[in-house]
């Protein structure tokens, strides 16, 4: 078989594979064969791509490879709670391997003379790659604390934005239609960079993890056009399910949140609305210890347990584990709700508690929880805040009304685990805590619960 023949059933085989993983990853108990089958597509691809007869040297590659190894090997390394920084530097890098291909492409032609279609696709994958890459610096620098996350508006900011893109946009109709040269290119190139930044500025650091989903998608299609520049098939279909996903999970995102899309972009949300947690001293709440919690919790026969970020930043998802297998093992039904933005990502716990091998058939959609609540005895809440707020539900005035909830507040006994009356990602009071029903249980979630397995051993030895 010739090296061609070769290199298409490598590409084919990953284009298969690439398929095969994200429908595989849509579900809990088949996530992890779906991103081996990804690890392997991807291989696949790299594989195919150095049978590539254009590739004369291998040692330029040989030095990518180091140098990709070398900042991909610490990123890999951040914690579990830096995901969504993470992501957001991958899609930097890719992006800005597209917009560098492009910018090559169009200086050195080294596929043959550009025709109108591919100086079209060209200038997109530029566009699309540059702005791709400073925005999704941005978004790192204000998740990771380097830049302020508070939103920065001024007056006019949306029509200056739009203003920098429609004219780096009209600078590659001028390229296609064979009207401009370097300049034009540089100057396109130089404008996306900056809309790019400019994107980022008005958006506040509780709407990051939308917006870089959204930058998955934009990084996505640059690399489906550059695919039409190389004319490489494997690059078309990747990047279009690597932009079409990337959308979907945003528009997944922004409805768990009962936001739209031209909110989050220019709505400058995410900041503590003036008072939002103030009244939280006036208003009187009750608390309990270890030991008392222990006590509601062997003694209940059904406990819904909803985690949220809280139980992420303390890593306590073994101890939530031991505190299920004790449980159950006294015949209370325990469940997990999970909220679909509960954490920092999406799916973050359902990653978590899977590394703590917790049954998948325990955990609960959000609308099978709330159908369950009425009738369970404790709703345990585990360091999550927002998504048990039942202010979403009749609050109009709040920034978080119509945002789907998990009902805790409809079981019969309440129990919050978390380290202060300070509030959750959207800044503002939990009407939650104030309830009759609520028991604050104050403390790190993993020392509390560790506490609260002490003392649920001790009762049930006892009993
Ligand atoms: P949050 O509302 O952010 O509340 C987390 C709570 O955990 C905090 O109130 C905090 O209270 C507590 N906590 C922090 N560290 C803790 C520790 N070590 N031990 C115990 N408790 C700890 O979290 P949530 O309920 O999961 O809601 C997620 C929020 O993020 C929502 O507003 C959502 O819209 C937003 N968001 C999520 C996503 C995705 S995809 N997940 C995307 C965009 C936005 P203390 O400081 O008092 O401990």
């Amino acid at each position: 078989m010739s090296a061609s023949l070769w290199i298409q059933l490598a590409y084919l085989l990953s284009a298969v594979c690439f398929i095969l993983s994200l429908s595989w990853l849509s579900s809990v108990p088949t996530a992890r064969r779906g991103v081996l089958t990804g690890v392997l597509g991807m291989a696949l691809a790299v594989g195919g791509t150095l049978l590539r007869p254009e590739l004369a040297s291998y040692k330029w590659l040989a030095v990518a490879f180091v140098l990709g190894t070398t900042i991909g090997v610490p990123m890999a390394l951040m914690p579990m709670t830096a995901v969504p920084q993470r992501t957001a530097l991958s899609h930097a890098f890719g992006a800005l391997a597209a917009a560098l291909v492009g910018t090559a492409e169009f200086f050195l032609h080294a596929h043959g003379p550009l025709d109108r279609f591919t100086t079209g696709a060209l200038a997109l994958e530029v566009i699309l790659g540059f702005l791709t890459f400073t925005a999704s610096l941005m978004a790192f620098g204000k998740l990771q604390e380097i830049l302020p996350q508070r939103p920065i508006t001024f007056r006019g900011q949306n029509l200056v934005n739009l203003g920098v893109l429609a004219v780096a946009v009209a600078l590659g109709v001028a390229l296609v239609a064979g009207k401009g040269g370097a300049g034009a290119f540089l100057l396109m190139g130089g404008l996306a960079l900056a809309f790019g930044i400019l994107l980022i500025i008005p958006i506040g650091g509780a709407d990051m993890p939308t917006v870089i989903s959204l930058l998955n998608s934009y990084a996505g299609l640059a690399a489906a056009a550059m695919g039409f520049v190389l004319d490489n098939n494997l690059l078309i279909i990747a990047g279009s399910l690597d932009g079409s996903s990337g959308l979907i999970l945003s528009i997944i995102m922004c409805r768990a949140m009962n936001r739209s899309f031209t909110n989050v972009l220019f709505g400058a949300f995410g900041q503590a609305p003036a008072g939002g947690a103030q009244g939280a001293e006036a208003k009187s709440h009750r608390s309990a210890s270890a030991e008392e919690a222990a006590s509601i919790l062997v003694n209940a026969s059904s406990v819904m347990v909803v985690p949220g970020y809280g139980m992420a930043a303390a890593q306590a998802q073994h101890k939530v584990r031991e505190l299920y297998d004790l449980l159950t093992k006294r015949g209370v039904d325990v469940k997990f709700a999970i909220h679909p933005v509960a954490g920092r990502m999406p799916g973050h716990m359902n990653v978590l508690l899977a590394e703590a091998n917790i049954p998948y058939d325990a955990l609960l959609e959000l609308e099978e929880a709330n159908a369950e609540l009425p009738q369970t005895d404790v709703a345990l809440v585990i360091g999550a805040n927002d998504v048990t707020n039942p202010a979403a539900r009749h609050d109009k005035g709040s920034p978080i009304y119509g945002m789907p909830i998990i009902d805790t507040d409809k079981a019969r006994t309440v129990m919050a685990i978390k380290r202060s009356m300070n509030p959750g990602f959207a800044g503002i009071d939990n009407e939650l805590y104030y309830l009759d029903r609520t028991l604050m249980l104050f403390g790190d979630a993993k020392g509390f619960l560790a506490e609260v397995v002490k003392e649920a051993q001790a009762e049930a030895s006892g009993g």
